[in-house]
Formats: C-alpha cells, structure tokens, sequence
C-alpha cells in the first residue's frame, strides 16, 4: 500500500478541492454558453417563424397592381399597342340611338360574374377587410378586382357625360356617385403610375398606339371567372 503523508494528503485533497471548484465553474460556463446558444437560436427561429406583418411580407412578393394578399399572382406579362376604338366604346353623342348598343360592349369587357369573386377564406386575409355589402344582387363573401370597378366608373362617367350633352343638367345627376368614380380613377392612375414613355404615338390612331407593359388580361379573366358567383356580365351594376 503507497504511504502518503499527511502533507501530501492535504495537498491532493487541496488539488481535488480546487479541480471540483473549477469543474463546477467549467460546467457552468458550459451550461452558460449552452444556454446562450440556445436561446440565440430560438430567437432566429421565432424569428423565421413568426411572420412579418402582412404590408411588409407581400410589399416583398407582390408586383405593383397585384392583390396585397397574394391571392391573385400574376403569372404572364404582355406587351400591347393600345388602341382607340371609338366607334365602339364610345356612344354617339348627338344621339341616343347607340346608347345601349355600346353598353352591351362594354358590358363585354367584364369577365362573367362582372369581376365579383367569392373569396370564402377572407378572413385569412386581413388587408382585405369586410366583404362588399351593397350588391344590389349578390350575397357572401364578395370582392371584386379593381380593374372591373374602374371599368365601371369610367363607363358610368362616358354614359353620364352623354347623357348630360344631349340633355343639359336635370338636376337628377348623381353627382355623388359621379365624383366617387373620378376619384376613384384618380387614385388608381396615381398608385399604377405606368410609366410607360410616349411619344406621337400615344394620341396618333394610325400608329397602332403606343406600346405598353401589361397584364396578360385572359389569364386574370380566367382567375376571375374562376371565383364568379353567377354569369351576369354588367358594366351598370343593376
Ligand atoms: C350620330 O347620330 C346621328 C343621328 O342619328 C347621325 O346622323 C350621325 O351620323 C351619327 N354619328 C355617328 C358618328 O355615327
């Protein structure tokens, strides 16, 4: 059996006090750096996870006039030249003969359904806000594309300004209805800001137009007509 004296004893029990004092330390500092870690991680995680508010996410992931929500991604782009076609949108303004015949036509330019869609997950969506409520003959979770209702107030203000042509103020206008539609193409044409660049070409009808970015339109139809509560196709709106 080794002899180990007294001295020696309290030496190595000096040692092995001092080596547990310093393991504890170490495995704190273990447990420290560990936790460190970890929480770091699970702030990255939560991070990652937690989603940015919506008007940052989709300001991210969405192209200028596409729905905020994400719900309408746009797939094609199409170059056009835009055309004049008076003689087809715009009604005679000398006479009322045409008045209904043009309105049939622009009626034509909606997607059936006249732009509404059923959106039944709306509440998902919280920049969509509430359903449409003063549908005159639909009901549910109504919503509709931006384009279809300035095409319905542009129509409304070329039938309204025919009408006050060739018949001077009645005092029946709807004066409140007409300045929502100018302000409503106001805002649009100021948040789409096309900035396409035109020359003679934009005002010359024998050039064709001037060319210009824009949604391919068949595909938005199809989306469209794909969420249609029925078959109407009405420009007016009843
Ligand atoms: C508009 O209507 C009037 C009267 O019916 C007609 O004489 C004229 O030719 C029409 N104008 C156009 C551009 O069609």
């Amino acid at each position: 059996m080794e002899k180990i004296s007294l001295r020696d004893h309290d030496q190595e029990g000096n040692y092995r006090h001092r080596r547990a004092i310093s393991q504890r330390h170490n495995s704190l500092l273990n447990w420290l750096r560990w936790g460190i870690v970890v929480a770091l991680q699970a702030i990255i995680i939560t991070l990652l996870c937690v989603r940015p508010k919506a008007e940052m996410r989709d300001l991210l992931d969405t192209e200028t006039g596409a729905d905020i929500n994400g719900l309408y991604p746009t797939v094609e782009h199409e170059y056009k030249r835009l055309k004049f076609e008076e003689d087809l949108y715009m009604p005679n303004m000398t006479s009322l003969n045409d008045r209904d015949e043009v309105r049939r036509r622009w009626d034509k330019l909606l997607p059936r359904g006249s732009g509404s869609v059923a959106i039944s997950d709306y509440k998902k969506h919280p920049l969509l806000g509430e359903p449409i409520a003063d549908d005159p003959i639909r009901t549910g979770p109504l919503f509709e594309a931006s384009w279809t209702h300035a095409l319905h107030c542009l129509y409304y203000s070329v039938d309204q300004y025919h009408q006050l042509v060739l018949k001077g103020p009645t005092g029946e206008e709807n004066t409140h209805h007409a300045s929502h539609c100018f302000e409503y193409l106001r805002t649009s044409l100021l948040c789409n800001l096309d900035m396409t660049l035109e020359g003679s070409y934009s005002a010359n009808r024998e050039s064709g137009g001037q060319a210009h970015v824009c949604r391919n339109r068949d595909q938005a139809v199809k989306w469209i007509e794909d969420r249609r509560v029925d078959e109407l196709q009405d420009i007016v709106g009843s």
